[in-house]
Formats: C-alpha cells, sequence, structure tokens
C-alpha cells in the first residue's frame, strides 16, 4: 500500500533533549457520568479519555510519565498495562486535591528535575502541538509555573486566571472560591501546566486546605509563587475547544462530536473524500491513503486502513479492518479482516477476524466469511457462510453453499482448489478438499474429497408424481393450475404417453448442465 498520509503532520515533535516528567491527573471519581467504568476510561474515537491525554504529552519524549490513579485504579492499571506499559501508575488513596496528587507523584520520583508537565486526565482534546508549545514557551521563559488558558464563551466552573493591572497573573481563582468581579473573567485555567520541578516541590509543601472544598489546590501554587517573586507565565490556547473537559456523557458526546469533526475535516484536507463528514466516525488511530472515498454513515475503527481509491460506505462498520486500493465495501460490517486490491464485498456482507480477501474477489449480498482466505478472483457472491475455508483463485461458490466447519467440538478446513466449480445449495462438510477445477453439483452434501476435474454429486434421484396435486390437494390454487395448464397442453400437443408414474434417473442426476445450471455467478 502507498504511504499513507497522517491527519497531523507531526511537526510538532520537540526535540531539543531537556529532562522532563509529566503527570496525568486521573484519580477522580467523575460522578457524573453514572458509570462503573472510571470517568478517564471512557471511549472516544479509538482511545480512552486517559488515551487521549498520554497521546498529546508523547512527543515531549519526557524522561517518565505517572498516571495519578485512585478510583478504579484496578481498573485504570490495567488499561495502562494495555496500551502504555511504561507509564508508571502512582496510587492516591484519598482524593485530597490535585495539589495532593501532583505531591505524592513527585514523592515517588525524588530524581525527577527539569520540567514536570502536568495534565487534567479529562481534557481529551487536547492537541499534542499545544502541549509542546505551552513547554517550550515555559522551558524558553524560564518561568517557574506556566498555565495554559483559553478564553472560553462560558467559564462556569472553571477556574479563572485573574491578572494584576498590569496583565501579570496574579492568581487562579476557583469558581467556588471567586468573588463575583472574578466571576466575570472568561479566561480559564485548562487545567494543562509546565512547572520547574524544584521549585513546584518547594511550593507544594505549602499549600493549604483553606478553601471551599478544603482540597489542596493544585492552583495555589501559582499564587504563592507570585508571592515569592519567582517568574509565572500563561500560554493561551488558540483554539478553546481543545481545553474542554468532561464532565457528564453529555459532554462526552459533545466532545466526540467536535473530534469527529477535526478529524474529518484533517482527512479532507490530506485528500480523502467524505462525502457526509457528520455521519462519518473516524477514529484516531485509522489510517487512509490519498483519494480514498468514505460514504455516509460509516464508522472506520481501531487499526483500520482504507487504501487509495478504495470505496467505502454507505453503512459500512470497518474495525481493525484493511481496505486495500480500488477495494469497494458497502453496507456491510467487517472486523480483524483484510480486503484485497479490487475486491468488492457487501451488500450487507459480514466479515470476521481473519478473513482475507485477494485481490479481485468477491463476497457478495448476505455472506458471512471467517478465517478464510479467498484466493484472488474468487467469488462467494450470495448468502453463504465461508468457515475456516482456503478458496483458491478463481472459485466460484454458487449461492447458499454452507462450509460445514463445526462439529459441535472441533473446528475443521475445507479446501476448494483454483478454479473449482460449486453448486447452490452445497454443504461442504469439513475436513474435505474440493480439487482444481473441480465440480460440485448444487444441493450436494460433500464430506469426501474431490479429486481435480471431477464432478462431486450425492443428490438423490428426482422423482415426478403424476396427477399426485389432483389427487391430494384438489380444489387448491395450485390444482387449479395445473388443471388448466394440463388442459392446454393436451388441447395443443397430443397427449403425453401414459409413462411411468416416476420419473428421473440416475443417469441425468449428475449431469454437469445440471450443477451449471442452477449455480451462481
Ligand atoms: C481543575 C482546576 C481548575 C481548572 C479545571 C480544568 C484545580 C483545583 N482546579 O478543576 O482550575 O479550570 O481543572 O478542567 O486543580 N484529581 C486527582 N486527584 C485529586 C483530585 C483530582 O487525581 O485528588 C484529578 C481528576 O481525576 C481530574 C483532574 O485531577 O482528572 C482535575 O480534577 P477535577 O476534580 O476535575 O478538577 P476541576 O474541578 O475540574
Ligand atoms: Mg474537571
Amino acid at each position: 500500500m502507498a504511504a499513507r498520509l497522517s491527519a497531523s503532520d507531526g511537526s510538532h515533535v520537540v526535540s531539543e533533549p531537556h529532562l522532563r516528567t509529566v503527570v496525568v491527573l486521573a484519580a477522580g471519581e467523575g460522578k457524573r457520568m453514572k458509570s462503573s467504568l472510571p470517568k478517564v476510561l471512557h471511549p472516544l474515537l479509538g482511545r480512552t479519555l486517559l488515551g487521549h491525554v498520554l497521546s498529546a504529552a508523547e512527543p515531549l519524549a519526557a524522561q517518565r510519565t505517572m498516571v495519578v490513579v485512585g478510583h478504579g485504579a484496578d481498573q485504570v492499571r490495567a488499561h495502562l498495562a494495555e496500551v502504555a506499559p511504561s507509564v508508571t501508575a502512582v496510587h492516591q488513596a484519598e482524593q485530597l486535591g490535585t495539589g495532593h496528587a501532583v505531591r505524592i507523584a513527585l514523592e515517588a520520583v525524588p530524581e525527577a528535575a527539569g520540567t514536570v508537565v502536568v495534565l487534567n486526565g479529562d481534557v481529551p482534546l487536547l492537541r499534542p502541538e499545544t502541549v509542546a508549545a505551552l513547554v517550550a514557551a515555559h522551558e524558553g521563559e524560564r518561568a517557574a509555573a506556566t498555565v495554559l488558558a483559553a478564553e472560553v464563551p462560558d467559564p462556569t466552573g472553571l477556574g479563572r486566571i485573574v491578572r494584576d493591572a498590569a496583565g501579570r497573573l496574579e492568581q487562579i481563582v476557583e469558581q467556588r472560591d471567586a468573588t463575583p468581579g472574578q466571576l466575570a473573567i472568561r479566561e480559564i485555567n485548562a487545567g494543562i501546566y509546565a512547572f520547574d520541578a524544584a521549585r513546584l516541590r518547594d511550593v507544594l509543601g505549602k499549600l493549604s486546605t483553606d478553601n471551599d472544598q478544603g482540597e489542596e489546590y493544585l492552583t495555589d501554587v501559582f499564587g504563592l509563587l507570585v508571592s515569592a517573586g519567582e517568574p509565572v507565565a500563561v500560554h493561551l490556547a488558540a483554539d478553546h475547544t481543545e481545553t474542554l473537559g468532561c464532565n457528564d456523557r453529555v459532554e462526552l458526546a459533545g466532545l466526540r462530536r467536535l473530534l469527529r469533526d477535526r478529524v474529518n475535516e484533517g482527512w479532507m484536507r490530506a485528500g480523502v473524500s467524505l462525502l457526509d463528514p457528520a455521519t462519518t466516525w473516524i477514529d484516531v488511530t485509522v489510517a487512509l491513503d490519498r483519494d480514498a472515498v468514505v460514504d455516509q454513515n460509516t464508522q472506520l475503527q481501531g487499526g483500520s486502513v482504507v487504501g487509495s481509491g478504495a470505496v467505502v460506505g454507505p453503512d459500512v462498520t470497518l474495525i481493525d479492518t484493511v481496505v486495500h486500493a480500488g477495494a469497494t465495501v458497502l453496507r456491510s460490517h467487517a472486523v480483524g479482516a483484510e480486503v484485497g486490491p479490487g475486491a468488492s464485498v457487501g451488500p450487507y456482507a459480514y466479515l470476521r477476524p481473519d478473513a482475507r480477501l485477494a485481490e479481485k474477489s468477491k463476497v457478495g449480498t448476505f455472506v458471512e466469511v471467517k478465517n478464510s482466505e479467498l484466493g484472488a478472483g474468487a467469488k462467494v457472491p450470495h448468502l453463504s457462510y465461508v468457515g475456516d475455508a482456503t478458496i483458491g483463485a478463481r472459485a466460484n461458490i454458487g449461492a447458499a453453499t454452507i462450509f460445514v466447519n463445526y462439529d459441535g467440538v472441533n473446528k475443521s478446513r475445507t479446501v476448494v482448489g483454483e478454479g473449482a466449480f460449486v453448486g447452490c445449495d452445497t454443504n461442504l462438510i469439513a475436513p474435505v478438499e474440493v480439487g482444481a477445477g473441480a465440480y460440485v453439483a448444487a444441493g450436494s452434501a460433500i464430506s469426501n474429497d474431490v479429486p481435480p476435474g471431477a464432478l462431486g454429486v450425492t443428490r438423490a434421484p428426482q422423482r415426478n408424481i403424476d396427477g399426485w396435486v389432483a389427487r391430494k390437494r384438489p380444489g387448491t390454487v395450485s390444482a387449479e393450475a395445473a388443471e388448466r395448464a394440463l388442459q392446454g397442453a393436451s388441447s395443443q400437443v397430443p397427449a403425453a404417453s401414459e409413462g411411468e408414474a416416476i420419473h428421473g434417473t440416475a443417469e441425468s442426476v449428475g449431469a454437469v448442465t445440471e450443477a451449471g445450471d442452477t449455480a451462481t455467478e
């Protein structure tokens, strides 16, 4: 696949070597989420809230990253082990405030020096570029502390940036401790900071709990540093939506829409067509090539990739699925699958893990494929289950073919050779092999191998019982129709000879033309 474009260009990477420690605060409960899942573990387009924050801090190339855990600590630790195994979790048994949280984190690493970057765990829209710019400004100015601030339309609930007459930061005041005058301030504390480690340690020991919540506020560090004559700075975020926190599920849905729009805009600017961005939800972990087309009502999740010129949607969900260049996937659900170049899927297909479709193969309508390979140009056009199979190039699998892979205890594989032709309504009872170029007659149940070039057939001889409907279903629609048909026939052509009551011979059953007539393409 061609080199993938990325929605961000990587220009935010901070390259100068600096001693840095990142501390993410994630011990709070998030009561208003009303959830058994800790707030920071709620998912948002491909990462948890915490995962987004960790990823925003990643380009800082910190010596160490610590996450303060408390509520749901076991769940948060398990998540960290999965997504960020190098991160150290620090346990805050009681949530005594953001200042207390940072204090115990730093107590765990007495050797930490240089810059300490603190991030609230519930600010998932923060861009790496913004964190990097905050830290660069802080380190460039040799400030004791720098806070990320934003001008917001509605500051309710947030800490306010209080400046003096000369415009210098004086202190950060929490909503519940603010005076009416301070409440009118719309410049807020985003909960993202850079500190000089030594001076932060010093001041953290002096925090009081003399506030409305009786907590050690990290924000009080700023007022204390200002009083001590230390240089503090404010770094204003250009886009205030980056600083939005998440307190309940309504806010989470709002953040999801904002992130969707940001991700979609990035892909469109990178050369991807999104026909209806409002109904297209692309995880931040997904990659798309230039000239990919995503039609409406489509979700692209996890490690999914869509190649150049591929068309995905409408109504498609891809989870960890790779769709190669020029393929089409229409009204389908795929997880852990791979769709080869120029292959076609759907409408209404279900691709399950390890469904691998080679180039120009086809999985059509109401077809489920699991742990199976389709060779180049192979077709399964309609109404089939393909489980644990290897299907050779250009083989054709007729409608309603079932790969019978499970005997109630074990799963077995079926192999269909290159160019084989399987008639409709066939059961291939694994383990079994249909050789290259072999045919299987429609309606067969195949449990023994079919050699290359042979016809496999298990169909029972057909019997026609003349006059059965007139005798057994008199007066029905069918009987009336049959009567009309037979009268018409007898008035036009000589009456059929009184043949056997049962027609059909063994020889006629397996004719290749019968298999061909009833298979589909
Ligand atoms: C905090 C800031 C506020 C800022 C806002 C931005 C303080 C005192 N206030 O307020 O100025 O505008 O963030 O969103 O810092 N946490 C712990 N341990 C604790 C307490 C909190 O780990 O003992 C974590 C929480 O899980 C959360 C973060 O710290 O991730 C912030 O705590 P939260 O209670 O949300 O603070 P806010 O009231 O939002
Ligand atoms: Mg908060």
